[in-house]
């Protein structure tokens, strides 16, 4: 039942507007739907098939007449039907029973809709593909007292009372969408509002709703909003198009947010902020959600997706977008490395995996049986690496012009990824781009991460670099060979100072000073600087210019001297990564070492970043910080987790001993006396500060002094704001030392009303280190908690996914009781929300890489759950896949 991309056909119907009226009721909502349909006339006659799932149908009309219908499956099928008419439907639906969280559903007692990618098929009968694009008016009727407010996409035109206590609102949005931006909300919810002009002169009103009592928590997504209309105007000449641009929060969403025209309904998660209840991690992800959601207006709205295959034409450019965005926000330029160091970081524990995976699939996939299951790392992630290439081969300037001959081509349809590929090529007639195109275009057609090789040959004789590099990229299910990517390469090469050495390619007269960017597109080849009168060290991929893994036999001495130098960040930073990756995987593939075997060089190494006078907090903890389990995972051929943890653990607690009077100093150096900002500076700096206070409750513990612990119990207690807080908390539970007991309580007693911090509360204790296999059944009693739930995906995410996927030594347990926990917890959630069930189900993907007897135990686990009938196909597809890895 897998759809293929290449069967793509226009649309036999269109439909050019659509009238709704809702009579709002948790357990019946009646839904009226007027449609004024037109034949596709450059197709041949065809019946007008309608997409519905799990809706009543009361009564079809064709132009005023009662007519005969037939249903085929979910489809409803009209034949006969003249050229043009009007199509009258109506339906109902039960909201309270849609625990799917796909179309209509109650939350709180309130109604809010999702329809992205096939929920509208859930409120009314309708062509639900993003390339029928129509114009919406939508009446909604609700009690007027349990649903003061009613909202929808566009502009209030018209509201009042009607008999029995109810009411109702009309709503027209002036521009043309396809239903997956449809929206509605209505329930008791108060606004903070804020009235805005633009550049452009123009007044805009913008809104968020949320609960009464979390206005509080609103003015930060508020700011995000005004700051995400400036940049798009200023950066990109993208104004805001609507008089009324609305968020809504609710606590039960399937993901972080959706862009619904002019009516973006958000996750909790990503819209409620106070310092007392959210830590800067979240300050600065409200900021993204914030933005992308805005950003989407324009890059997904105004032009959207021809079909679910072009899912990242709008997703990978969004969150390039958001990556800029923030970015700029960012201010500094060390800032604005962290910002892409955090972004590589992501891409590299969950993208790559995913692309080295039973789940691996290219930027715009070639087929699926289940399209929730492709809202992925790779779309998202990857492929805003890709839109970030066109950046780097026809430069900022040129990527600008890209864009806004997007605009004039495509401005109020639905494209495709190479309609976008196309446009910025064209933009840029001068740059390497077209030439490149078809072949540039491999990234979105091969799946799989490419691995660059390079190798330095130094020549004192002609004063000559030579930088060979040869590329690869596995093979991915249902692609075996690969032909050669466009990897633009930008570096540097550094002297004996560590200064970056002017470049010149031989036979060229243009000299580089600090990076060059090159451009690989053979399997092999070699370029030759020449005036260089020493062996220098190269620093290859800045930035990290391309999503691909680099391999460079990199010495000890070659690898301090970029991360003491490199004038790129970044690779500074991948300098002291690379360093702590090689003694991790040694010592994790020689089993009799010593686990904690971390050489003086390295430790000194790291101490001079700690100590050093001009970098920034954030930049020192993001070089502080080991490598992931995962991303160690990763180097790996076979991997046994335990090990791993074991070695990694090993690592964090010399780095506690040996640096102790270094973290001492830290502590005390980064401790913040004004009033809270989340802004760069000052959250690195709780992050470094925090990260201290970790090494110093570890070494406390190993070395039994109860010194630290005890000052973190009090950092705990008196912390003005959730970050100082939470790594208190943290600090001890990571410890394992006994205070953490007490704190814990004390944090759930003081934040038991606050869904968003017992999130928290619960995802701590079952990410907490695994003394003995106790993580498993401590995950059990919190399940049993009575603020546990697992209808609502934020908490049971918190608890059993937090377990499953951020706790590999706690997860991949001996007795193999942790794979049958999740066997069983994957059935249970899909019964009731096959989406959050299928994501779970992700958890064990790299099953084949696994040591023995986690590898046989984990694939049993996954022939359990894909045995079992009636799974969804979200569920389904995933085992199944991860099966015939
Ligand atoms: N378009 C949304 C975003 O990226 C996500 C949509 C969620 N889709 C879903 N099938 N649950 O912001
Ligand atoms: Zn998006």
């Amino acid at each position: 039942t897998a759809i293929q991309r290449a069967d793509y056909s226009a649309p036999a119907w269109w439909v050019d507007s659509v009238d709704l009226c809702f009579d709002l009721d948790p357990i019946k909502t009646r839904v009226l739907n007027k449609m004024k349909l037109r034949r596709n006339t450059d197709l041949p006659v065809q019946a007008l098939r309608l997409d519905g799932e799990e809706l009543n149908l009361a009564r079809v009309l064709v132009n005023g007449q009662g007519s005969t219908f037939k249903m085929d499956g979910n489809q409803l099928v009209l034949s006969n039907l003249p050229d043009e008419c009007e199509l009258e439907i109506f339906t109902t639906t039960c909201p309270s029973k849609n625990t799917k969280l796909m179309g209509l559903y109650v939350s709180n007692d309130s109604f809010f809709t999702q329809c992205e990618a096939e929920g509208f098929r859930r409120i009314t009968y309708f062509l639900d593909r993003p390339d029928v694009m129509a114009m919406y008016s939508v009446t909604l009727r609700a009690d007027k007292a349990k649903y003061p407010v009613l909202l929808s996409n566009g502009n209030l035109v018209d509201s009042g009372d009607l008999e029995g206590g109810r009411h109702f609102a009309k709503w027209v949005d002036p521009h043309k969408k396809p239903c997956y931006l449809f929206a509605l909300v209505a329930g008791q919810l108060v606004c903070r509002e804020q009235r805005i002009t633009t550049r452009a002169g123009k007044d805009h009103t913008l809104q968020i709703y949320v609960r009464s009592g979390d206005l509080d928590k609103t003015e930060h997504a508020m700011n995000s909003l005004i700051h995400s209309v400036a940049w798009d105007e200023a950066r990109f000449g993208l104004p805001l198009d609507l008089e009324r641009f609305m968020i809504v929060a609710t606590s039960d969403f399937n993901m972080g947010a959706m862009e619904n025209k002019g009516l973006n309904i958000f996750n909790t998660k990503y819209v409620l902020a106070s310092q007392a209840t959210a830590t800067d991690v979240d300050f600065s992800n409200i900021e993204s959600v914030v933005g992308h959601e805005y950003f989407h207006n324009w890059t997904g709205n105004r032009i959207t997706c021809r079909d679910w295959f072009q899912l990242s034409l709008k997703e990978g450019l969004t969150v390039f977008r958001d990556q800029e965005f923030s970015t700029d926000l960012a201010g500094t330029a060390s800032a604005r490395a962290v910002k892409r160091i955090e972004d590589v970081r992501v891409l590299r524990t969950n993208q790559f995996p995913e692309d080295a995976g039973p789940m691996a699939h290219p930027v715009r996939p070639d087929s699926y049986v289940e399209i929730s299951n492709f809202y992925t790392v790779t779309i998202y992630e990857k492929g805003a690496e890709v839109v970030r290439m066109y950046q780097t081969l026809v430069g900022r300037a040129g990527f600008e012009k890209g864009i806004t001959l997007y605009f004039e081509r495509h401005d109020g349809n639905a494209v495709t990824c190479d309609d976008f590929a196309q446009a910025i090529a064209d933009a840029n007639p001068s740059s390497v781009l077209p030439s490149l195109l078809p072949q540039f275009k491999r990234w979105y057609s091969q799946a799989g991460t490419p691995r660059v090789s390079a190798q330095g040959v130094f020549d004192a004789a002609s004063q000559t670099y030579t930088l060979t590099f040869s590329q690869h990229c596995a093979a991915t299910p249902g692609q075996t060979e690969k032909l050669p990517f466009v990897i633009p390469v930008v570096l540097g090469l550094l002297d004996a100072n560590g200064n970056d050495l002017p470049l010149q390619l031989e036979g060229q007269d243009e000299i580089h000073t600090g990076s060059q960017r090159l451009v690989l597109t053979e399997a092999s080849q070699s370029f030759c600087f020449t005036g260089v009168n020493a062996e220098p060290v190269p620093s290859i991929l800045r930035g990290l210019s391309a999503p691909v893994v680099l391999a460079f036999d990199y010495s000890d001495a070659q690898l301090l001297h970029l991360l003491a130098h490199d004038s790129d960040p970044f690779n500074r930073w991948e300098a002291g990564q690379r360093l702590a990756v090689n003694r991790a995987t040694a010592a994790i593939n020689d089993s009799s070492a010593n686990p904690a075997a971390l050489d003086a060089a390295y430790i000194d190494a790291m101490r001079a970043v700690l100590r050093h006078p001009t970098l920034d907090a954030a930049f020192k903890e993001l070089v502080l910080t080991l490598p992931s389990e995962v991303y160690l995972a990763e180097q790996l051929t076979v991997v046994d987790p335990q090990r791993v943890h074991t070695v990694r653990q090993a690592m964090r607690e010399q780095l506690a001993i040996e640096l102790k009077a270094d973290w001492e100093t830290t502590y005390a150096a980064t401790q913040e006396t004004g009033a809270y900002t989340p802004d760069a500076v000052s959250s690195g700096k709780r992050a470094l500060c925090g990260m201290a206070l970790t090494h110093l409750c570890l070494a406390a513990v190993a070395e039994g002094n109860d010194q630290w612990p005890a000052i973190a119990l009090q950092r705990f207690k008196n912390a003005s704001n959730m970050t100082d807080r939470f790594n208190a908390l943290s600090a001890l539970v990571g410890s394992g030392h006994a205070l953490a007991i007490p704190a814990l309580e004390e944090f759930h007693a003081l934040f038991k009303n606050e869904a968003l911090v017992l999130d928290k509360w619960f995802a701590l204790q079952v990410t907490a280190p695994d003394v003995g296999g106790n993580t498993l059944p401590n995950v059990k009693k919190l399940m049993k908690h009575s603020d546990f739930s697992l209808r609502n995906p934020n908490r049971a995410r918190s608890v059993i996914s937090s377990y499953c996927q951020a706790n590999p030594a706690g997860f991949h347990r001996l007795d193999a009781a942790g794979y049958q926990f999740w066997s069983e917890r994957v059935l249970e959630l899909d019964a009731i929300n096959p989406q959050v069930a299928a994501r779970l189900a992700r958890a064990l993907d790299r099953w084949s890489k696994l040591a023995e007897p986690y590898r046989t135990n984990a694939r049993q686990a996954i022939a359990r759950v894909a045995a079992k009938s009636g799974l969804s196909k979200d569920t389904q597809e995933v085992v199944t896949r991860a099966l015939a890895d």
